[in-house]
């Protein structure tokens, strides 16, 4: 979090120092991406690096050839790895046979760069992380369990509300609530979204259906009706809440124009912080 901000900070006021040159991260896309893709390689850019995207179609990740051998082979050309897959275990697999390090750019399980990029949003609005509440609203999926696991880690209380049947993975639950008993953070579970949002610091949401969900859009549609953020339910927070969404959002599914528009919306510096958290996780794995 320290360097993010002092990467920030350093871009702002001109420019990142050249720490990455003649260093390449190997880009594998197997879902869509704007924010992901592009400040993964603009971050390596102002570092002084490069990127290479690997799309869907390219490499055929364990259909052209085995997961562990595109690791294999990938990383004796690149100094690093982001991917972005449907299956956890491939970006493990990836890791697993990589001479490089390997970063998750979303599974359908976590999304920790989202939630660091997060974490740092937070720390830079309130100025500290301990004490403060984030609820999140709606899908208890993968960036849910990433940002519950980030709180868990840095001390930020979480609660979180979801449709019955949409709650987060019961080996990610476990593991959240262990790791927030031991860093004394709070954790809680609810099914009224009310609930969950009072007194919060934040209030987080992220769309109702995920890449590779979209057979389910209209079942979901109707199990999420009441998990909307508006203006109603942002009167449980506190005053001085911030809104944050991990995007891309669906307008008027599961946040309004007036809120994801409002004074409280920190979306968009959320989605800038992605790239300024990102430069920090490139410049220790790769630096
Ligand atoms: N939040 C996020 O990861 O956005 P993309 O899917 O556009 O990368
Ligand atoms: N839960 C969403 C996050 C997109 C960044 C998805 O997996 O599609």
């Amino acid at each position: 979090m320290d360097l993010a901000l002092e990467l920030k900070a350093e871009w702002r006021a001109g420019g990142n120092k050249p720490s990455l040159r003649g260093k390449t991260l190997g880009m594998i896309f197997q879902k869509p991406s704007l924010r992901t893709r592009v400040s993964f390689e603009m971050g390596m850019r102002h570092l002084g690096g490069d990127a290479i995207m690997l799309g869907p179609h390219e490499i055929g990740l364990g259909v052209r050839e085995s997961v562990g051998d595109v690791a294999r082979v990938l990383s004796s050309y690149v100094h690093g790895i982001m991917a972005r897959v449907f299956d956890h275990a491939d970006v493990l697999e990836l890791a697993a046979h990589s001479r490089v390090p390997v970063i998750n750019g979303l599974s359908d399980d976590y999304h920790p760069c989202q939630a660091l990029a997060d974490i740092l949003t937070i720390r830079e609005r309130f100025g500290r992380l301990d004490g403060v509440k984030l609820a999140f609203v709606g899908d208890g999926n993968n960036v849910a369990a990433s940002v519950a696991l980030a709180c868990a880690h840095f001390g930020v209380s979480f609660s979180i509300a979801t449709p019955e049947g949409y709650e987060m993975k019961a080996p990610i639950r476990d593991q959240a609530f262990e790791v927030a008993s031991r860093n004394g953070s709070g954790l809680t579970m609810h099914t009224r979204p009310q609930v969950a949002v009072a007194d919060a610091d934040v209030v987080y949401t992220d769309t109702w259906v995920s890449m590779g969900q979209e057979a389910e859009a209209a079942e979901r549609a109707g199990e999420f009706d009441d998990f909307q953020i508006n203006e109603s339910l942002l009167r449980c927070a506190k005053p001085t809440a911030i809104v944050m969404h991990c995007l891309p959002a669906h307008r008027g599914d599961e946040i309004t124009d007036d809120v994801m528009d409002g004074a409280q919306s920190m979306i968009f510096l959320q989605a800038e912080n992605r790239m300024h958290a990102q430069k920090a996780i490139l410049l220790r794995l790769l630096g």
